[in-house]
Protein backbone atom coordinates (compact mmCIF):
# COMPACT_ATOMS: atom_id res chain seq x y z
CA UNK A 1 0.00 0.00 0.00
CA UNK A 2 1.48 3.54 -1.35
CA UNK A 3 2.32 5.35 1.73
CA UNK A 4 2.09 3.27 4.54
CA UNK A 5 4.97 2.43 6.16
CA UNK A 6 5.53 -0.81 8.77
CA UNK A 7 8.35 -0.82 10.77
CA UNK A 8 9.80 -4.19 12.17
CA UNK A 9 12.50 -4.68 14.21
CA UNK A 10 14.76 -7.60 15.47
CA UNK A 11 17.27 -7.32 18.62
CA UNK A 12 20.10 -9.02 18.31
CA UNK A 13 23.02 -8.48 21.18
CA UNK A 14 24.55 -5.11 20.70
CA UNK A 15 23.98 -5.40 16.61
CA UNK A 16 20.16 -5.71 15.22
CA UNK A 17 18.45 -5.13 12.12
CA UNK A 18 16.58 -2.53 12.00
CA UNK A 19 13.23 -2.62 8.85
CA UNK A 20 11.33 0.12 7.32
CA UNK A 21 8.41 -1.12 5.19
CA UNK A 22 9.65 -4.25 3.31
CA UNK A 23 11.77 -2.87 1.16
CA UNK A 24 14.85 -1.91 3.26
CA UNK A 25 16.82 -3.82 6.27
CA UNK A 26 20.01 -2.42 7.48
CA UNK A 27 22.21 -4.28 10.14
CA UNK A 28 24.35 -2.00 12.20
CA UNK A 29 27.06 -2.18 14.69
CA UNK A 30 27.91 -0.30 17.72
CA UNK A 31 31.19 1.84 17.86
CA UNK A 32 33.20 3.99 20.08
CA UNK A 33 31.23 7.04 20.60
CA UNK A 34 33.75 9.94 20.29
CA UNK A 35 35.06 11.68 17.29
CA UNK A 36 37.64 14.41 16.48
CA UNK A 37 36.53 17.06 14.76
CA UNK A 38 35.50 16.09 10.94
CA UNK A 39 33.24 13.40 12.26
CA UNK A 40 30.41 16.37 13.04
CA UNK A 41 31.04 18.33 9.79
CA UNK A 42 29.81 14.45 8.18
CA UNK A 43 26.62 14.93 10.00
CA UNK A 44 23.59 15.02 7.29
CA UNK A 45 21.03 16.23 9.66
CA UNK A 46 19.98 16.56 13.53
CA UNK A 47 16.95 15.60 14.68
CA UNK A 48 15.10 15.58 18.27
CA UNK A 49 13.10 12.52 19.18
CA UNK A 50 10.74 12.69 22.62
CA UNK A 51 11.63 9.25 24.04
CA UNK A 52 14.51 8.37 22.12
CA UNK A 53 15.75 5.09 21.37
CA UNK A 54 18.49 3.31 19.44
CA UNK A 55 15.94 2.03 17.20
CA UNK A 56 13.88 5.28 17.08
CA UNK A 57 17.35 7.35 15.61
CA UNK A 58 17.77 3.57 13.58
CA UNK A 59 14.61 4.22 11.61
CA UNK A 60 15.63 7.80 10.87
CA UNK A 61 18.80 7.09 9.41
CA UNK A 62 17.48 4.36 7.18
CA UNK A 63 14.88 7.28 5.94
CA UNK A 64 17.91 8.89 5.05
CA UNK A 65 19.77 7.24 2.00
CA UNK A 66 23.40 9.24 2.47
CA UNK A 67 23.04 7.75 6.19
CA UNK A 68 26.15 5.83 7.08
CA UNK A 69 26.15 6.17 10.91
CA UNK A 70 23.99 7.59 13.82
CA UNK A 71 24.81 8.80 17.11
CA UNK A 72 22.58 9.94 20.04
CA UNK A 73 23.36 12.72 22.41
CA UNK A 74 20.02 13.49 24.62
CA UNK A 75 17.50 13.83 22.49
CA UNK A 76 19.25 14.39 19.80
CA UNK A 77 19.43 11.83 17.07
CA UNK A 78 22.44 12.43 14.53
CA UNK A 79 22.21 10.99 11.02
CA UNK A 80 25.85 11.11 9.87
CA UNK A 81 27.03 10.10 6.58
CA UNK A 82 30.93 9.05 7.43
CA UNK A 83 31.63 5.40 6.66
CA UNK A 84 32.97 4.29 10.39
CA UNK A 85 35.46 1.03 10.05
CA UNK A 86 35.31 -2.04 12.11
CA UNK A 87 38.26 -0.63 14.04
CA UNK A 88 37.25 2.73 14.17
CA UNK A 89 38.97 3.42 17.92
CA UNK A 90 37.49 6.64 18.85
CA UNK A 91 38.37 9.81 19.28
CA UNK A 92 42.02 10.43 19.09
CA UNK A 93 43.75 13.04 22.10
CA UNK A 94 45.85 15.22 20.74
CA UNK A 95 45.38 14.15 17.27
CA UNK A 96 48.10 16.21 15.63
CA UNK A 97 44.95 17.81 12.99
CA UNK A 98 41.85 17.26 14.47
CA UNK A 99 42.34 18.53 18.13
CA UNK A 100 38.41 18.95 18.92
CA UNK A 101 36.68 15.88 20.79
CA UNK A 102 32.84 15.28 20.47
CA UNK A 103 31.56 12.65 22.35
CA UNK A 104 28.20 11.28 22.21
CA UNK A 105 26.21 8.95 24.58
CA UNK A 106 26.29 6.16 21.91
CA UNK A 107 26.69 5.31 18.00
CA UNK A 108 26.11 3.01 15.34
CA UNK A 109 27.24 2.08 12.37
CA UNK A 110 25.77 0.60 8.83
CA UNK A 111 27.02 -2.81 8.17
CA UNK A 112 26.56 -4.01 4.54
CA UNK A 113 25.64 -7.53 4.11
CA UNK A 114 28.39 -9.38 3.57
CA UNK A 115 30.87 -7.16 4.70
CA UNK A 116 34.21 -8.82 5.75
CA UNK A 117 36.51 -6.13 6.39
CA UNK A 118 36.52 -6.52 10.17
CA UNK A 119 38.96 -9.72 9.64
CA UNK A 120 41.78 -7.38 8.72
CA UNK A 121 44.11 -7.68 11.83
CA UNK A 122 47.26 -6.56 10.01
CA UNK A 123 48.75 -3.72 7.62
CA UNK A 124 51.81 -2.63 6.40
CA UNK A 125 53.12 -0.42 2.96
CA UNK A 126 56.49 -0.07 1.17
CA UNK A 127 56.01 3.96 2.75
CA UNK A 128 53.93 6.01 4.78
CA UNK A 129 53.95 9.47 4.20
CA UNK A 130 55.56 11.70 6.91
CA UNK A 131 52.65 13.70 7.71
CA UNK A 132 51.48 10.71 9.82
CA UNK A 133 49.07 8.76 7.04
CA UNK A 134 49.61 5.45 8.38
CA UNK A 135 48.80 2.19 6.32
CA UNK A 136 46.28 1.42 9.50
CA UNK A 137 43.90 4.36 8.58
CA UNK A 138 42.86 2.53 6.07
CA UNK A 139 41.15 0.25 8.20
CA UNK A 140 40.31 2.08 11.70
CA UNK A 141 39.61 5.64 10.02
CA UNK A 142 36.07 7.04 8.66
CA UNK A 143 34.90 8.09 5.54
CA UNK A 144 32.52 10.75 4.85
CA UNK A 145 30.52 10.22 1.97
CA UNK A 146 28.64 13.41 1.80
CA UNK A 147 29.32 15.03 -2.07
CA UNK A 148 30.57 18.26 -0.23
CA UNK A 149 32.91 16.72 1.59
CA UNK A 150 34.77 13.59 0.37
CA UNK A 151 37.33 12.56 2.96
CA UNK A 152 39.24 13.77 4.92
CA UNK A 153 42.76 13.72 4.13
CA UNK A 154 43.80 13.07 7.44
CA UNK A 155 42.28 9.81 7.96
CA UNK A 156 43.93 8.47 4.07
CA UNK A 157 47.15 6.61 3.82
CA UNK A 158 49.74 7.53 1.53
CA UNK A 159 53.01 5.83 0.34
CA UNK A 160 56.18 8.56 0.77
CA UNK A 161 55.30 11.47 -1.76
CA UNK A 162 58.89 10.36 -3.65
CA UNK A 163 57.96 6.76 -4.12
CA UNK A 164 56.33 5.29 -6.75
CA UNK A 165 55.09 1.59 -7.52
CA UNK A 166 54.60 1.53 -3.80
CA UNK A 167 52.36 -0.95 -2.13
CA UNK A 168 49.74 -1.02 0.93
CA UNK A 169 48.82 -4.80 2.35
CA UNK A 170 46.42 -6.00 5.05
CA UNK A 171 46.25 -9.96 6.45
CA UNK A 172 43.15 -11.47 7.87
CA UNK A 173 42.91 -12.95 10.92
CA UNK A 174 41.18 -16.26 8.86
CA UNK A 175 40.53 -17.86 5.36
CA UNK A 176 37.74 -15.01 3.71
CA UNK A 177 35.77 -15.53 0.21
CA UNK A 178 35.81 -12.33 -1.13
CA UNK A 179 33.94 -11.68 -4.54
CA UNK A 180 34.08 -7.31 -4.04
CA UNK A 181 36.09 -4.94 -2.75
CA UNK A 182 35.43 -1.49 -2.64
CA UNK A 183 37.78 1.87 -2.28
CA UNK A 184 37.28 5.18 -1.22
CA UNK A 185 39.93 7.41 -2.78
CA UNK A 186 40.91 11.37 -1.35
CA UNK A 187 38.73 13.76 -2.50
CA UNK A 188 40.32 17.04 -1.28
CA UNK A 189 40.58 18.16 -4.91
CA UNK A 190 44.55 17.64 -4.74
CA UNK A 191 45.14 17.73 -8.53
CA UNK A 192 47.39 14.73 -8.26
CA UNK A 193 46.84 11.39 -10.01
CA UNK A 194 47.47 9.32 -6.04
CA UNK A 195 45.12 6.18 -7.09
CA UNK A 196 45.78 5.68 -10.57
CA UNK A 197 46.56 2.24 -12.57
CA UNK A 198 46.25 -0.13 -9.49
CA UNK A 199 46.24 -3.53 -9.24
CA UNK A 200 44.79 -5.49 -5.73
CA UNK A 201 46.06 -9.12 -5.20
CA UNK A 202 44.28 -11.50 -3.06
CA UNK A 203 45.10 -14.93 -2.24
CA UNK A 204 47.07 -17.68 0.79
CA UNK A 205 50.51 -16.66 -0.15
CA UNK A 206 52.05 -15.00 2.72
CA UNK A 207 54.40 -13.48 0.59
CA UNK A 208 51.52 -11.44 -1.03
CA UNK A 209 52.47 -13.33 -4.33
CA UNK A 210 48.47 -14.02 -5.20
CA UNK A 211 46.44 -13.91 -8.29
CA UNK A 212 45.25 -10.63 -9.40
CA UNK A 213 41.66 -9.60 -7.87
CA UNK A 214 41.22 -6.88 -10.42
CA UNK A 215 42.45 -3.34 -11.90
CA UNK A 216 41.97 -0.58 -12.19
CA UNK A 217 43.70 0.99 -15.25
CA UNK A 218 41.83 4.68 -14.91
CA UNK A 219 42.59 7.99 -12.30
CA UNK A 220 40.07 8.58 -9.37
CA UNK A 221 38.31 11.78 -9.57
CA UNK A 222 40.39 14.51 -7.56
CA UNK A 223 36.87 15.03 -5.85
CA UNK A 224 37.07 11.50 -4.79
CA UNK A 225 34.77 8.20 -5.14
CA UNK A 226 33.99 4.65 -4.58
CA UNK A 227 36.17 2.54 -6.81
CA UNK A 228 34.83 -1.39 -7.01
CA UNK A 229 37.42 -4.07 -7.99
CA UNK A 230 35.06 -7.65 -9.15
CA UNK A 231 36.51 -10.96 -9.06
CA UNK A 232 35.67 -13.05 -11.75
CA UNK A 233 34.82 -15.45 -9.14
CA UNK A 234 34.64 -14.85 -5.58
CA UNK A 235 38.60 -15.78 -4.17
CA UNK A 236 39.12 -17.26 -1.06
CA UNK A 237 42.72 -15.71 0.94
CA UNK A 238 44.07 -13.93 3.87
CA UNK A 239 47.03 -12.07 1.88
CA UNK A 240 45.54 -8.51 0.08
CA UNK A 241 47.94 -6.14 -1.26
CA UNK A 242 47.02 -2.94 -3.23
CA UNK A 243 49.52 -2.45 -6.10
CA UNK A 244 50.41 1.12 -7.92
CA UNK A 245 51.73 0.37 -11.06
CA UNK A 246 52.09 3.82 -12.19
CA UNK A 247 55.41 4.84 -12.37
CA UNK A 248 54.50 8.61 -11.89
CA UNK A 249 53.11 9.06 -8.49
CA UNK A 250 52.45 8.01 -4.83
CA UNK A 251 49.54 6.06 -3.62
CA UNK A 252 46.87 7.11 -1.60
CA UNK A 253 43.34 5.93 -0.46
CA UNK A 254 41.14 6.38 2.45
CA UNK A 255 38.74 3.18 3.33
CA UNK A 256 39.00 -0.11 1.78
CA UNK A 257 35.76 -2.55 2.48
CA UNK A 258 35.70 -6.47 1.70
CA UNK A 259 32.43 -7.71 0.59
CA UNK A 260 31.96 -11.68 0.05
C1 LIG B 1 33.10 -3.64 -11.17
O1 LIG B 1 31.72 -3.76 -11.50
C2 LIG B 1 30.99 -2.54 -11.41
C3 LIG B 1 29.53 -2.86 -11.63
O2 LIG B 1 29.36 -3.61 -12.78
C4 LIG B 1 31.55 -1.54 -12.42
O3 LIG B 1 30.86 -0.33 -12.34
C5 LIG B 1 33.03 -1.32 -12.14
O4 LIG B 1 33.58 -0.46 -13.11
C6 LIG B 1 33.78 -2.65 -12.12
N1 LIG B 1 35.15 -2.41 -11.68
C7 LIG B 1 36.22 -2.46 -12.45
C8 LIG B 1 37.53 -2.15 -11.80
O5 LIG B 1 36.17 -2.74 -13.63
Amino acid sequence: MAGTVMKVMALMLSNFLVTSAVITTIKVYKVASSHNDPFPICTIRVVEIQGISRTSCAIKCLEEPLCRAFCVKGASCHINGGHLDGHWPGAAVDHPHYKKIFTYDYCYAILDDGDVTSHIVDTSSSTFHTQNLYPELVVNGFYCHIPQYHGPFHYCFMTGTSESLGYWRATLDSPQTISTINVWTRGDGYAKKLFHNVEITFGTSSDFNNPVFDSYPNAALFTGEMITFNATSPVTGRYLEVRDLSPSDALCFCNIQLLQ
